[in-house]
């Protein structure tokens, strides 16, 4: 346990060839929880508008809600990358920049940079107030559905800005530098020599979350109505379905 891994010797990767190398940045179930977090949103704000997929709307806002718990757990839990504190440390330079902006000494890059950690942060913020209005509307609790039709728009029309500007300020960012930022949260990895800054890739865990989520999802739609299975032709089947 104690020794570290020989074939990660420095020098072999300061040496090598610079044909591509890449280092692992975010792991496995870090990556599920991002796609299937960007799924769920776009989901439910698609199925959002229309009574007849509602069904589909809560399943998909509750998956949604799922991951956020998930995220919560493994920023507390998880490895140094994926820690709540490492989001929190990407925008605490915001002071130093606006005391730098103010003496004239403007840096408009690390504004970019501190914009999209502030809307990664907040994104995970709005997630929590606009599941909680969906669910306390949903169920009517203390007949307060009314007033969370209201509450629920507003958390999912201010996500939908932050999603916005998430995808401006990364198209920018990768603009200013010249690489595509996207594609690490893909593979996971991204260019640059040196060992992995995440030690294990935990695939199992993401597989594990995206049989939850698909067994989550399609046990759902089996127990709704026909009206919110994928079907096209949903609005079409003339049989019976539960919501108005
Ligand atoms: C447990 C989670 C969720 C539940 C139970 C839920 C439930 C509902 C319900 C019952 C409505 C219709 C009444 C109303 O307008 O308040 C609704 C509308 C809406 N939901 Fe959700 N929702 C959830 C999550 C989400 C998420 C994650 C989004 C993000 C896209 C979202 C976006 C919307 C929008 C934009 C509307 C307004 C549609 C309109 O203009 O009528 N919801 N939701
Ligand atoms: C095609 C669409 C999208 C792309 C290419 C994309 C790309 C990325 C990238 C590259 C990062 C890491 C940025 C960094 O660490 O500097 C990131 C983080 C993040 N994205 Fe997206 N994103 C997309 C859609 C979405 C959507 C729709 C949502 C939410 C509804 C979302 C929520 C987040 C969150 C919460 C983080 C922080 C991740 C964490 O710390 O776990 N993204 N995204």
């Amino acid at each position: 346990m104690t020794s570290t891994t020989p074939s990660m010797a420095p020098a072999a990767a300061a040496t090598a060839p610079a044909s591509q190398p890449a280092r692992l940045m975010i792991d496995a179930p870090a990556r599920a929880f991002h796609w299937l977090f960007a799924l769920s949103f776009a989901g439910a704000w698609i199925t959002a508008e229309s009574e007849r997929w509602r069904g589909l709307h809560v399943t998909l806002g509750y998956a949604f809600g799922g991951l956020l718990l998930f995220r919560l757990v493994y920023g507390l839990v998880g490895p140094r990358q994926a820690r709540l504190a490492s989001l929190w440390h990407r925008v605490s330079g915001f002071g130093d920049w606006l005391r730098n902006a103010r003496a004239g000494r403007i840096d408009p890059p690390r504004a970019v940079t501190l914009g999209m950690g502030a809307a990664m942060l907040l994104l995970i913020s709005v997630a929590a107030p606009l599941v909680l209005s969906g669910y306390v509307g949903y169920v009517d609790w203390l007949g307060m559905e009314d007033a969370m039709e209201e509450v629920h728009e507003f958390f999912a029309n201010s996500a939908m800005a932050l999603v916005a500007a998430h995808l401006a300020l990364i198209a920018l960012l990768s603009m200013l530098r010249r690489r595509n930022l996207a594609t690490p949260m893909w593979t996971g990895r991204a260019p640059g020599a040196g060992p992995d800054l995440v030690k294990a890739n935990r695939a199992w865990l993401a597989v594990l979350m995206l049989a939850a989520y698909a067994g989550f999802v399609g046990w759902q739609t089996v127990q709704s109505d026909p009206g919110v299975t994928p079907a096209t032709q949903g609005e079409r089947r003339g049989g019976h379905h539960a919501d108005d």
